[in-house]
């Protein structure tokens, strides 16, 4: 049995700033795959914060709240724009090198927002922000374990007691004893087929707190970025179209003038999303289901300046090269609003159970979360989630060893008799299914009738995963063993997300319901919260919070 104050599973952006801010306790980060190789590396586009002259944090958080479509709780907002400069100043002094003109951090416009202040490195944002980070996790000497799968969170009368690992490249199974855990483990887009996450965004961490007792909250929204490659739904980043990008159609329309006319291209997310899909749908998109994403009229040297990773992406992955071509595009799942539900402080309902980051939902994204505010909450709420577990673990002592050592067992006889099934269904052919049906279902239009075959569908695979098989019996590095205890959380994830979907008559931000097309303040107005229970979610609601800015029509 391993023994830290505080645990933090994650290390990606959010999971280091949690163990950065834990210091002087004794903290450990555990993480699935190198914390280098965490999801947070991904991130292109930007990070935002009223770094400018004419910008203020007030308008920062209402651009976050409109763009929600009034669903963020306002508090937690108010603390991630407020906080923003500081946190985005400290991680250049920590050596993050962000692009600059005229000698100041250089900010481009970005979705949804009335000011150009997405901060950004080239296009590789996240991937400067996590070495940085990364850089000063081991200048902080914290303790870092890799390649293990956390698969229990172990809860005692209501207080959190520590977690239940598996040790990926060895196969053993092992307890981590602690006063505080902290979540960072990244959102859940790979349930759903064309995505922009890399193949580690399970949800496995929001489905170990849910099955431990911790509600989850708004898992219905979920956002589809407008811009991925056709074909292979890498991210293509919205500092493209913030640096002047078009979308087009086949006739060669410029067609967001029809759906946003004020903003175009820079409409939010959900906005765009739709749009380009409405187009498709109609037969106004290009053979395959895409659209055009024109650049070259920016010129060469902006778009080896400024764009140089898509340009790569795209030369690599479709052969195509921006500066002479249009960059083929489609939607794609990008985001999970939706998590643990936790509250501004990172609390959630078990004692000395914390969440950060995208498996957590604060809420400051709401229906709809603007681009560059998801790098911005990983570093501003694991702060926080690091700095209050610290707090709390200097106020309360261990639990009793033995609830540790029954919680390994019972994770031991549940992997030993996965693995030793002879006889059954295949992990890949259950989570096919479900991908497609969470993309044909779940996805960017949603009605009752498909949301509840939606349902359906997950109850069936549901059923057939009691039967799945394990037929890698090896120790080291079981990668089939991994895929089989995922895909349970997966489904439990893809079911809270249909059943919180198909309650939900409105449409608001990500969740558009053909059959219930407008926004319902009066019934909706709301945070849909799932608890586990064996036979399905069971779903509560409860209020946002509202502080700066009543909720009006959102107009672009
Ligand atoms: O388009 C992008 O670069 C994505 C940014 C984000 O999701 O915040």
């Amino acid at each position: 049995m391993f023994r830290h104050d505080i645990i933090i599973v994650g290390g990606g952006l959010a999971g280091l700033r949690a163990a950065i801010a834990a210091k002087g306790a004794d903290v450990a980060v555990i993480s699935k795959v190198h914390p280098l190789r965490s999801h947070s590396v991904s991130a292109q586009g930007g990070i935002n914060a009223a770094l400018g002259k004419n910008d203020r944090w007030e308008d920062h958080a209402f651009d976050t709240i409109k763009g929600s479509d009034y669903l963020a709780d306002q508090d937690a907002v108010e603390v991630l724009c407020r906080d923003a400069p500081e946190r985005v100043i400290e991680m250049e002094h920590w050596g993050t090198l962000f692009s600059r003109v005229d000698g100041r951090i250089a900010q481009r416009p970005f979705g949804g927002a009335g000011f150009p202040r997405t901060a950004y490195a080239e296009d590789r944002t996240g991937h400067h922000l996590l070495h940085t980070m990364y850089e000063q996790s081991l200048r902080n000497d914290i303790r870092v374990y890799s390649e293990w799968l956390v698969t229990r969170l172990i809860v005692n009368e209501g207080r959190c007691a520590g977690v239940v690992g598996y040790n990926i490249a060895m196969g053993e199974i092992a307890g981590f004893q602690a006063k505080a855990v902290i979540f960072a483990t990244g959102g859940y887009g790979r349930i759903y087929k064309r995505s922009t996450n890399s193949v580690i965004n399970t949800g496995f961490g929001c489905a170990v707190a849910y099955r431990a007792g911790a509600a989850l909250d708004d898992m219905e929204f979920v956002q589809f970025h407008p811009t991925t490659l056709y074909g292979t739904n890498i991210l293509i980043t919205e500092g493209a179209r913030g640096e002047g990008g078009f979308l087009k159609n086949r006739n060669g329309e410029r067609f967001m003038q029809r759906y946003s006319p004020n903003m175009l291209e820079l409409a939010p997310r959900d906005i765009v999303a739709r749009a380009i899909q409405t187009e498709i749908n109609e037969g106004r998109g290009f053979e395959g289901g895409y659209v055009n994403l024109e650049l070259m009229h920016l010129g060469e040297k902006n778009i080896k300046e400024r764009l140089p990773g898509i340009r790569q992406i795209s030369m690599d992955f479709a052969n195509i090269d921006p500066v002479k071509k249009p960059i083929p595009v489609q939607p794609g799942q990008h985001y999970s609003m939706g998590g643990i539900a936790s509250n501004k402080n990172c609390e959630t309902s078990i004692a000395g159970f914390y969440a950060c980051g995208e498996c957590s939902c604060v809420s400051v994204h709401g229906a709809n979360r603007l681009g560059g505010n998801s790098l911005l909450e990983t570093i501003v709420f694991g702060k926080i989630a690091g700095e209050n577990a610290k707090d709390y673990s200097s106020r309360v002592d261990y639990g009793e060893t033995e609830i540790i050592e029954r919680a390994v067992e019972g994770e031991s006889k549940k992997i030993s008799e996965l693995s030793s099934r002879g006889e059954g269904e295949a992990v890949y052919t259950i989570r096919d299914e479900l991908r497609a049906v969470m993309d044909e279902k779940v996805g960017i239009f949603r009605d009752g009738q498909n949301l509840k075959a939606a349902s359906e569908k997950i109850s069936e695979l549901r059923d057939r995963f009691k039967n799945v098989r394990v037929r890698n019996k090896g120790k080291v590095f079981n990668q089939e063993l991994v895929n089989v205890l995922e895909l349970e959380g997966m489904l439990d994830v893809a079911q809270v997300i249909s059943l919180g979907a198909l309650a939900r008559k409105e449409s608001r931000g990500s969740h558009y319901r053909t059959d219930y097309p407008a926004r319902d303040d009066k019934d909706w107005l709301r945070h849909t919260l799932a608890a586990f229970a064996p036979d399905g979610p069971r779903i509560d609601y409860k209020p946002v919070v509202i502080t700066l800015y009543k909720p009006k029509a959102r107009e672009y």
